[in-house]
């Protein structure tokens, strides 16, 4: 018995120590949005610490939006957690049961109450958030209630309200900027004086969201794009209310997508005037879903903000 035992274990140790000589180097499996092994570290030089990335999808969009992103931040040793808002993804809810703007964004809240350390002395346990498109409402949001577990604050082609540039007013202007919606649609299901849903027409994402992204991706998003509910601006205006002294401490970073056609590069600086940045990075060459046209230089922008 005791022979069999040390047999066994010897060819087990046998097997191991193959694997470990046919494939030196490569770490045996990808980390996992919540560890921090130290396989992880290794792969991080000293002076660079492991970040957690916060992402959060535009409108109708969802999670998955995020896949490619994920992947090259988890390879280069980061923690990357990518959440469903409400109605969204693979969320349950339907968008008829929404009613404020707070509900759609209530998956971040959550997270941002239950899921990250309630203590935050050391910027290492702070989360680097960052919102694309409509996003960027949600983001500010989060900034406003939980700005202690925030070390940063990525518009990535986003609608950046502040504290100097109020939702009435950047209502207006994203309305008076608007082109054509294509073959988008809205449904009045709630009757025709309670705010529609929104849709995405596959013409309108092929030409003004996807246009340089790969066809691949365009397929994906025509499966997994869901309704939205537009919020009235007197709710968002309610719901999104943002000070100097809590979403002001807060570094903020806008990336540029300057072949966007959703929100033009002219529509984002102007958002940058009036509500200023600590930085402003640009992706050249990327329409609005930079993170399936530019991936690469995406994460690359991203891992920048957060060595800053
Ligand atoms: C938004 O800002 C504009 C201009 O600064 C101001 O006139 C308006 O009253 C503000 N609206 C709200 C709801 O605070």
């Amino acid at each position: 018995m005791e022979m069999k035992k040390s047999v066994i274990f010897f060819l087990i140790v046998f097997v191991l120590m193959g694997k470990l000589r046919s494939n030196p180097v490569e770490p045996i499996s990808t980390p996992s949005s919540s560890s921090s092994s130290s396989s992880i570290e290794g792969r991080l030089s000293k002076e660079r610490k492991q970040k957690h990335f916060v992402l959060v999808h535009g409108a109708c969009h969802g999670a998955w939006s995020w896949y490619k992103l994920a992947a090259l931040l988890r390879s280069a040793g980061h923690r990357v957690t990518a959440l469903d808002l409400a109605a969204s993804g693979i969320d349950s809810q339907q968008v008829n049961q929404l009613q404020s703007i707070s509900e759609y964004f209530q998956p971040l809240m959550n997270f941002m109450k239950h899921s990250l350390p309630e203590d935050n002395k050391d910027d290492q346990s702070k989360v680097i958030l960052v919102g694309h498109s409509l996003g960027g409402l949600a983001i500010s949001k989060a900034m406003e209630i939980f700005p202690e577990k925030i070390s940063a604050a990525v518009f990535v082609t986003a609608l950046m309200p502040g504290p100097t540039l109020n939702i009435s007013i950047l209502d207006q202007e994203t309305t008076r900027r608007r082109g054509s919606l294509g073959d988008s649609r809205f449904m009045y299901d709630d009757g025709p004086e309670n705010p529609p849903t929104f849709i995405f027409g596959s013409n309108h994402l092929s030409s003004d969201l996807y246009h340089l992204s790969p066809p691949k991706d365009l397929s994906l998003a025509t499966m997994l794009i869901r309704p939205i509910r537009l919020y009235s601006e007197e709710d968002m205006s309610k719901q999104i209310v943002l000070s100097q002294e809590k979403y002001g401490s807060i570094r903020r970073v806008y990336v540029v997508c300057d072949q966007d056609k959703v929100i033009p590069k002219d529509f984002q600086l102007w958002m940058i005037k009036k509500n200023p940045t600590a930085d402003v990075k640009e992706i050249t060459g990327s329409d609005h879903m930079v993170m399936f046209s530019k991936p690469q230089e995406l994460s690359a922008c991203l891992q920048e903000i957060a060595e800053a």
